[in-house]
């Protein structure tokens, strides 16, 4: 068993916790601003400028739990965490923005995104981000491997390199309708109309368009409205930077992605699924695109909401790339929330061991049982390559560890794009009227 020397390194301010192991892995446990809630609410803010490890380092895991003032874990039945995202951003160094909505108060050039690799034109520019799966989903990066960030040679002059967090909680206690609150129906929060005051299609019955930040779902009569403080308690572990480190790319693929029609990777992000007993109560959403590189496979997994029943990355000549299941709790736990989608099965091909061509054919495949209808739900796919490849046969001890942590909190580089989506689209608007860019549209 390894020993590990919890050193505190430094206090980077009252809140965070930096820790090194004899490996040199590095971690440290922040809490994000006060997220303050009352039953029925709904929290989706942007937090610019949080926390984050200093310096030219490789990330090795990126995860996150909602807590409460005692640091206790607030399970999904009385807080739903619908998503949070860590975006990396370039700011121009003396310019100050706002901490709050979509609306940045940056000016388009003070503030640059710095995206991950792909695929999407537009929203999905977070390196890391989960939902309600947080808990359960492994998400370490096994060595030799790493996501490089902080190289001070990729800081465009004149600005600095930071990290935001988007946060997007929704209260479920005393609500009519818990469920459908998590899944935005528009009816349990009687909105018509989305942030910029434009009317929804009718048959927009449900999505982010209709559980903004602010945003009430319906409680029940007699409830009485007790406010609430949380958290998002992140944990980013990392090592310095090095040549023995091989980088790897964040990509995410999007089911609702249109390319295949349009040739363009317009990504919806939300879908719908109708009720039906039609196949086995099964509906089964694919999308073709080609692979966007040349590397190796290093780490899989896909986003769902609940009643999602599976997802797959498939080649062309129809074997699986990844295959990554829901897991789904059985009881009241933080962690374990029955009818929740608390963790979701990953993928850690041997290194050097899946590899893949630029322009090969992939789909990708997301099922949802049609038992129940459902509104708002997502099919992402994030996958890590290597674009250095590796020798099949290097020895790597790290994967067997990787089967440990299933509780461990990982890299994440999941959940999220609803609020990317939600921002981009607001931002797009609101660039016609004020000048500013879509920040998260890199
Ligand atoms: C729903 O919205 C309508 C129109 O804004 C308003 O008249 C009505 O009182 C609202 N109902 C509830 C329950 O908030
Ligand atoms: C999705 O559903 C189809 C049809 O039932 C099935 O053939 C396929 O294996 C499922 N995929 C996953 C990843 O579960």
């Amino acid at each position: 068993m390894v020993l590990l020397l919890a050193i505190v390194l430094l206090a980077m301010n009252s809140e965070a916790r930096v820790t090194i192991d004899e490996n040199g892995l590095k971690t440290m446990v922040s809490l994000s601003p006060k997220v303050t809630q009352h039953p029925g609410s709904v929290s989706n803010k942007y937090y610019y400028g949080i926390e984050f490890p200093k310096g030219h380092i490789a990330i090795k895991s990126f995860n996150a739990e909602v807590v409460d003032e005692a640091g206790n874990p607030v399970p999904l039945q009385e807080t739903y965490l619908h998503h949070w995202i860590a975006v990396r951003y370039y700011q121009r160094i003396g310019t100050e923005g706002t901490n709050s909505n979509a609306n940045f108060g940056f000016h388009k050039s003070d503030l640059i995104v710095a995206g991950n690799a792909g695929v999407c034109n537009h929203g999905l520019s977070q390196h890391f981000g989960l939902g309600s799966e947080t808990r359960k989903t492994s998400t370490d990066i096994p060595d030799p491997y790493g996501i490089e960030v902080g190289n001070p040679l990729e800081v465009p002059f004149g600005y600095e390199e930071k990290w935001l967090l988007n946060i997007h909680a929704i209260d479920t206690q005393g609500t009519v309708d818990p469920m459908g609150c998590t899944e935005c129906r528009c009816n349990l929060y009687n909105v018509t109309i989305d942030e910029s005051v434009r009317h929804l299609n009718p048959n927009y019955v449900g999505g982010l368009y209709c559980c903004h930040d602010g945003e009430q779902c319906q409680v029940k009569n007699e409830l009485e409205s007790v406010e609430r403080n949380l958290y998002l308690r992140y944990t980013v572990k990392w090592v310095d930077w090095s040549d023995s480190i091989v980088p790897v790319k964040i990509f995410i693929f999007d089911v609702t992605d249109t390319w295949q029609n349009t040739g363009s990777h317009d990504c919806i992000i939300e879908f719908d699924v109708e009720q039906s007993t039609a196949n086995d109560y099964t509906s089964t959403r694919k999308t073709n695109f080609q692979f966007p590189t040349t590397g190796d496979i290093v780490y899989g997994v896909a986003h769902q909401h609940s009643g999602g029943i599976g997802s797959a990355l498939y080649r062309e000549d129809g074997r699986t790339i990844c295959s990554s299941m829901p897991i789904y709790g059985n009881g009241n736990d933080a962690g374990d929330e029955a009818g929740y989608i608390v963790g979701m099965t990953t993928c850690y091909p041997k290194p050097g061991s899946m590899k893949m061509t630029k322009g090969e054919m992939i789909t990708l495949e997301s099922n949802y049982s049609t038992e129940k209808s459902h509104t708002g739900v997502m099919g992402l796919f994030y996958l890590l390559v290597a674009e250095s490849s590796l020798e099949s046969n290097y020895p790597v001890q790290a994967h067997e560890e990787l089967k440990v942590p299933i509780f461990y909190w990982g890299v994440a580089v999941f959940g999220l794009a609803i609020g990317a989506a939600v921002l981009v689209a607001y931002r797009r608007r609101k660039r016609t009227e004020d000048g500013y860019q879509p920040i998260i549209a890199a």
